[in-house]
């Protein structure tokens, strides 16, 4: 009981506040996007995310050196397709010479022990911009699993590690690991977008790869904002499917989520601070009207603290660098 008891003595100064943290940030927590374009020497900023690149493969190669050299271990992949090689089958998507087979081999190439995660859906391949084989304006679920899974092999046999289905179809984690386990890929893990939501807060990412839905939105496969226990069904089907990783998405707005995810199973969760978390602050930091550092290590922390133990995230470099 107060006076005897006062809490500020634990927060007198730095040392005392350090020693009593309950949470650290370190590189082993961060998984890094990478966005790949096909090219030479392309390192093109995007738009609306101010300091996050596409990089071509040589350019790739680079980064992905200089991400090891700074103790960030793994990454993860996303492509952008050019458009004359989108359809409505996932044709390029299976092309075992296609851009993120390539880019698998590039990073294994540049960092052998580097954990590569791929993302796997349909949408940058898409000529509708969705997550899945469109028909009359319906997104199918099962044609669409048998494609990523095949999309999942495929990435496999690249030297992928980790398959990162990102699509919200149902059923596809159990048949992915079907598929992976029939090829002999028994050690290829998959990190599952368990919980994602139908948010307006990827916009810049669809900016960076060019794929916005060309008609309608998302809302019939990514969860209804408003739900809570839809998200615990959704992770707990993954994790019987075979999921070993399981992911809630976005981050900041959803950090409800992950320590309810966090609280009820025991496998590990990731937390997605995706595109427009990342720009919020950027656009603000270049306003001035916060301070970019600060809000930066806040928002990491707050996702330490809400439970997760893996962070996917635009500012792992900065952070990073600013740790060191
Ligand atoms: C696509 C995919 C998206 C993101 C990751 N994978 C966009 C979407 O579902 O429309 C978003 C990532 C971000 O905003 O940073 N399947």
């Amino acid at each position: 009981m107060y006076p005897l008891r006062r809490n500020r003595r634990l927060r007198t100064n730095e040392a005392i506040r350090a020693l009593v943290r309950e949470n650290n940030i370190t590189p082993n927590d961060f998984l890094v996007p990478l966005f790949v374009v096909e090219g030479m020497g392309v390192k093109e900023e995007i738009a609306s995310m101010p300091n996050y690149y596409r990089f071509s493969l040589d350019l790739l190669y680079m980064e992905v050196k200089a991400l090891w050299a700074m103790g960030l271990k793994s990454v993860l992949l996303f492509v952008k397709v050019p458009d004359k090689l989108k359809d409505n089958a996932g044709t390029e998507a299976l092309n075992e010479k296609g851009l993120m087979q390539r880019a698998i081999q590039t990073v294994k190439d540049a960092c052998p022990d580097m954990l590569v995660m791929t993302d796997v859906a349909l949408d940058p391949y898409s000529s509708f911009g969705h997550d899945g084989i469109v028909e009359e304006g319906i997104i199918l679920n099962d044609e669409t699993s048998e494609l990523l899974a095949e999309m999942a092999v495929s990435h496999a046999e690249a030297g992928a590690d980790f398959v990162a289905p990102s699509d919200m179809m149902d059923g596809r984690i159990g048949v992915i690991r079907e598929a992976l386990e029939d090829e002999g890929f028994i050690d290829v893990g998959i990190m599952s977008y368990s919980a994602k939501y139908a948010s307006a807060f990827y916009g810049p990412f669809r900016d960076a790869l060019d794929s916005a839905p060309g008609f309608g939105d998302k809302k019939t496969y990514q969860m209804d904002y408003a739900n809570r226990f839809e998200a615990l069904r959704e992770t707990e089907m993954d994790i019987d499917e075979g999921a070993d990783i399981v992911m809630v998405k976005p981050g900041m707005p959803y950090l409800d989520i992950v320590r309810e995810v966090k609280n009820e199973f025991d496998v590990p969760v990731a937390v997605y601070q995706v595109s427009g978390e990342y720009s919020m602050i950027k656009a603000a930091a270049e306003k001035g009207w916060l301070d970019h550092d600060q809000t930066m290590m806040e928002s990491t922390m707050a996702f330490k603290r809400a439970g997760a133990d893996i962070i996917a995230s635009y500012f792992a470099k900065d952070i990073v660098k600013l740790l060191s």
